[in-house]
């Protein structure tokens, strides 16, 4: 049998974990998600779904893959042979695979913004109006979504095809610092606009009359979403970790960059939204129809421009890896195959598959599929629905057959754990396992 890879380092491998959460969720969704669904409420309800089972089910997932030093399927099939348990797993492959394929197209969107400040600048951007005008032409036309989209897929492939070490860890070791530092230049400019308060009080003062289940079930499958839970992808990263590492203390870490990084690109974002005078309910479109407009006006626009597209596509770039890692490790444990082999075979088809999204803003918006185009089809597919449901399963995998017991001995490795009780163990996951199923229900269902 192959030997297992392995981080080369503890920070390598908190930043790998860093580089997988913080990503186009954090600097694109986030933003356009709290606009849509009514602001500060919305943000309670996210940090409230982060505590209660971001923590929870981030350690699972790290203890399951350390533990059995396998890919999602494998893993569940290690602890729990002869049972359906491995169908978590398997449903966590797809959905990295499905996810990749829009999140791509997204990540292709934010490259081409990137070269078009540096060509061209943000001049031509005067206004919302026009900026909106502009993105529309570029997202409809047939081909330079699925070009943006090829190249974003080729990076990814890139760097997982060269290994865990030499390619995830190497390239996060030089792109998540290059990420703080952009985003701190941006807070200080969107801060320093006059009129920023409103931004911060969108943000931060609550009215509760706007928060609808299904507000909430998307706040909660965001909180999954932004850090990469409920399929797999931190289970597969954890599956690379040696016995030295503390569990706990890395998933706080991860967890609050993770938040971190959401309301600093909340607070970038609204302060220049509202100093400006605009709208915060854009959707998808939000950072690249307003900000470029906000770009063009601003003082040293054309450079915060550039810094804010770069951010993006870093973010998106370490968040891409990890997906394609999910569907590389599956095929490199469970089939035998090269990495090479299977992080190519399985990028290409990944790409194949994000052709129609990359069409549903032009040749293919006439698909329609429960009252959504094919890129959010697949969106809403899989962040409110599959992840809040893998994350479910494994806390009741965890329950009910590996035991909490299991899992606090896990945790024990490498630092000192976790000091509760089996029994308290077990109310706290019981008590997320509960939170996840209302919220699940009641926005399915609509209720409120
Ligand atoms: N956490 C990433 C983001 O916020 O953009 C998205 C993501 C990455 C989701 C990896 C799931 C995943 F497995």
């Amino acid at each position: 049998m192959k030997v297992r890879e392995h981080w080369g380092s503890r920070l390598g491998f908190v930043l790998a974990a860093v580089g997988s959460a913080v990503g186009l969720g954090n600097i694109w969704k986030f933003p356009f998600i709290t606009g849509m669904y009514g602001g500060a409420a919305f943000v309670l309800f996210y940090l409230i779904s982060i505590l209660l089972i971001g923590l929870p089910v981030m350690l699972i997932e790290f203890s399951i893959g350390r533990k059995t030093q396998l890919n999602p399927v494998g893993a569940f099939q290690k602890l729990a042979p002869s049972s359906p348990y491995f169908l978590i797993g398997a449903m966590g492959v797809l959905c990295g695979f499905i996810i990749l394929s829009y999140y791509s197209v997204v990540a292709g969107w934010t490259l081409t913004y990137m070269y078009k400040a540096v060509a061209f600048g943000f001049k031509d951007f005067s206004s919302p109006e026009i900026a909106g005008e502009a993105f529309t032409a570029y997202s409809s036309s047939p081909i330079w979504p699925v070009l943006s989209h090829a190249v974003f897929m080729f990076l990814c492939i890139f760097v997982v095809s060269k290994g865990v070490k030499v390619g995830i860890e190497r390239w996060n070791r030089i792109l998540m610092p290059t990420l703080f530092v952009i985003i701190l230049l941006l807070i200080v400019r969107g801060l320093t606009l006059e009129g920023a308060d409103a931004g911060l009080k969108f943000l931060f003062v609550p009215d509760f009359s706007k928060l609808t289940a299904n507000a909430m079930l998307v706040a909660m499958g965001h909180a999954f979403f932004t850090l990469s839970l409920g399929m797999g992808a931190m289970l597969t990263y954890g599956s690379y970790l040696s016995e030295k590492e503390d569990l706990v203390k890395s998933s706080l870490w991860i967890i609050v960059a993770d938040t971190g990084v959401a309301l600093l690109a909340g607070i970038a974002i609204f302060t220049a939204v509202f100093a400006m005078g605009f709208e915060p309910a854009g959707g998808p479109g939000l950072v690249f129809h307003v900000l470029p407009a906000i770009f063009s006006m601003m003082p040293g626009g054309n450079i915060m421009g550039f810094l804010f597209f770069a951010l993006l596509s870093i973010a998106a770039l370490t968040s891409g890896m990890s997906l394609l890692e999910v569907v590389t490790a599956y095929f490199i444990d469970q089939k035998g195959w090269s990495r090479r082999k299977a992080s190519i075979a399985f990028g290409f088809l990944i790409f194949l598959v994000g052709v129609p999204s990359a069409l549903s803003f032009g040749a293919l918006k006439e698909i329609i599929i429960f009252k959504m185009n094919l890129f959010d089809f697949f969106d809403y597919l899989s962040f409110k629905y599959m992840l809040p449901l893998g994350g479910f399963f494994m806390v009741l995998f965890t329950i009910f057959r590996w035991k909490p017991k299991s899992l606090l001995e896990e945790l024990k490795r490498g630092g000192p754990g976790l000091k509760i009780s089996v029994g308290l163990a077990t109310v706290l996951l019981l008590i997320s396992a509960v939170f996840v199923g209302v919220t699940f229900v009641a926005g399915v269902l609509g209720v409120g």
